[in-house]
């Protein structure tokens, strides 16, 4: 007998179950139709890609890069024709056994490669032939059989990949994109915080950065937030410059850091070597007032940059949008240019950003693509959701719409025809499997929640006049087949069933 063993969800995941996933459905079609009513159409992506272009995009000294990605080598996928190859091959088993151990056997390669490699090298061979299969083995080496792939933890790489592979620069306008999935990171665990969770984000690209597609971009998003019901929330933006203001404005501020290293903890510390900004992104209390006496980069962003950040000023107070200027919104990824973002909301406590995003003008270029502008967001769903379920602003969903509650053996037929007829007019309904006795069955269809019971015995069958029942205010009435199906449709199209 093996073992009995629980099996339980990975630390930092979680099983969404209904009804919480017909939430999570609600929420995130929502947030297709209000991106599609902007022109943006959904790009789906795969959920890992080389390491590389996040550790190029995201940056290696981030928390993101350097702690929290789930990096795997990929096995091989190059099959040799193994034993006859190796036929010239004549090794003594000490050879290989010295070979293995000095690991010299690239661990990259196919289990079972490696076993047969070893297993037939340790039949036959002779003392010469050591250095063919030495030679032999660093030329499966040189085949790389195994990438290093990474989870995704964000997606604004994979867009950006996706554009400069399908050439999406040659096509008419900007390129408007959104998606929606899981990202993964080895982040703690806390409420909010999940190893695997959940984003829907946009992203533009294409050779313009007016400073209205950022306005537009932030239109839409909180268009969607109203839309779903997420109202106590508060937009922050800034402006971090760009490579022609922001190196000097990195050196100033590490100058300064310098001057207070001391009285700064051990992270800070190693980041005014690694990345000064981050800094600013600290919440330790006691780091609070020395940072506030920092240089602020609005003091010495370039004449392009001040101007693009008034511009877009005017364009969210043109669109009635409400913001607060935070000079300390740097974000935890490198990429980002000029325009930066976040959006937090209430009931969330330390994890309450739900949305961030910013510009990422040059990322593209970066990555071996055309000289492109970009922006876009991310929304986290979890966090949103939780936000909105706090709130007490959930929708009710439709859920069950009428249980079939038949009984007797004649009367089974006609509960199975009308309940296809029901399902096809778009009604949820629940119709048991086995017969039960009317009682059961009617308490049954309270406890699944369904807002009426369909009564089914063979008397209605022979009179074709069926009850339906209010399970809410208990009122019942008869209806023929054609008018009960009638009745549920207007009910359904009033959204009441
Ligand atoms: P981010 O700020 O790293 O940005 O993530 C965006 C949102 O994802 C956060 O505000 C948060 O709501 C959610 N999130 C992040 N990590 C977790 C986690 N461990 N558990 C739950 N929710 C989480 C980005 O990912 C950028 N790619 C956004 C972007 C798009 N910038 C430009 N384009």
């Amino acid at each position: 007998m093996p073992e009995r063993k629980q099996f339980r969800a990975i630390k930092g995941t979680r099983d969404i179950l209904p009804p919480d996933s017909a939430l999570w459905n609600w929420f995130e079609q929502t947030a297709r139709d209000v991106f599609e009513s902007y022109n943006f159409g959904e790009v789906r992506l795969p959920m890992f890609e080389e390491t590389e272009l996040f550790a190029r995009s995201i940056g290696v000294e981030t928390d993101v890069v350097s702690k929290e990605m789930y990096t795997f080598e990929d096995r091989g996928n190059i099959h040799v024709g193994f034993p006859e190859t190796i036929e010239e091959v004549l090794v003594s088993n000490e050879a290989v056994q010295a070979a293995w151990q000095a690991g010299r056997i690239p661990h990259t390669m196919d289990n079972e490669l490696r076993v047969n490699l070893i297993g037939h090298a340790c039949g036959s061979i002779s003392e010469e032939g050591a250095p063919a299969l030495l030679r032999f083995i660093s030329a499966l080496h040189a085949l790389d059989l195994g990438d290093s792939l990474t989870l995704r933890p964000e997606a604004t790489a994979s867009v950006c990949r996706a554009y400069i592979e399908h050439n999406l620069q040659a096509l008419p306008g900007n390129a408007k994109l959104y998606y929606i999935g899981p990202m993964f990171r080895r982040e703690r665990p806390q409420k909010g915080r999940y190893r695997q969770f959940y984003q829907i984000g946009a992203e533009v690209l294409g050779a313009s950065d007016a400073p209205a597609i950022d306005a537009e971009l932030l239109e839409m998003l909180l268009v969607f937030f109203h839309r779903v019901g997420l109202r106590r929330t508060t937009l922050y933006i800034n402006s971090i410059g760009d490579k022609n203001c922001r190196p000097a404005y990195v050196e100033l501020l590490r100058a300064e850091l310098q001057k207070v290293k001391d009285r700064l903890g051990p992270d800070s510390q190693r980041r005014i070597e690694t990345n000064p900004l981050r800094v600013l992104d600290s919440k330790i209390p006691e780091e609070q007032p020395i940072i506030e006496k920092l240089p602020r980069i609005s003091g010495h962003l370039c004449d392009d940059c001040r101007a693009h950040f008034s511009k877009l000023k005017d364009e969210l107070n043109l669109r009635g949008i409400e913001y607060v200027e935070n000079w300390r919104l740097v974000r935890g990824l490198d990429y980002y240019t000029r325009t930066t973002f976040e959006v937090t909301a209430a009931g969330l406590g330390s994890q309450n950003a739900v949305c961030g995003g910013g510009r990422y003008d040059g990322l593209v270029e970066l990555l071996g693509g055309p000289p492109t502008k970009g922006i876009g967001f991310a929304i986290g769903t979890d966090r949103s959701i939780l936000s909105i379920e706090e709130g007490g602003n959930a929708p009710k969903l439709a859920g069950l719409a009428v249980y079939v509650a038949w009984m007797g053996p004649a009367a089974y037929p006609a509960a199975v025809r009308i309940t296809r007829k029901l399902r096809e007019a778009g009604l949820t309904v629940e119709l048991p499997p086995e017969e039960m006795k009317f009682k059961k069955s009617l308490g049954l269809a309270d406890k699944l929640g369904a807002r009426y019971a369909l009564i089914i015995g063979e008397d209605e069958v022979a009179s074709a006049s069926y009850t339906l029942k209010n399970l809410a205010d208990a009122e019942q009435r008869k209806l023929s087949e054609n008018d009960l199906l009638e009745y549920l449709e207007s009910e359904r199209r009033g959204s009441r069933a």
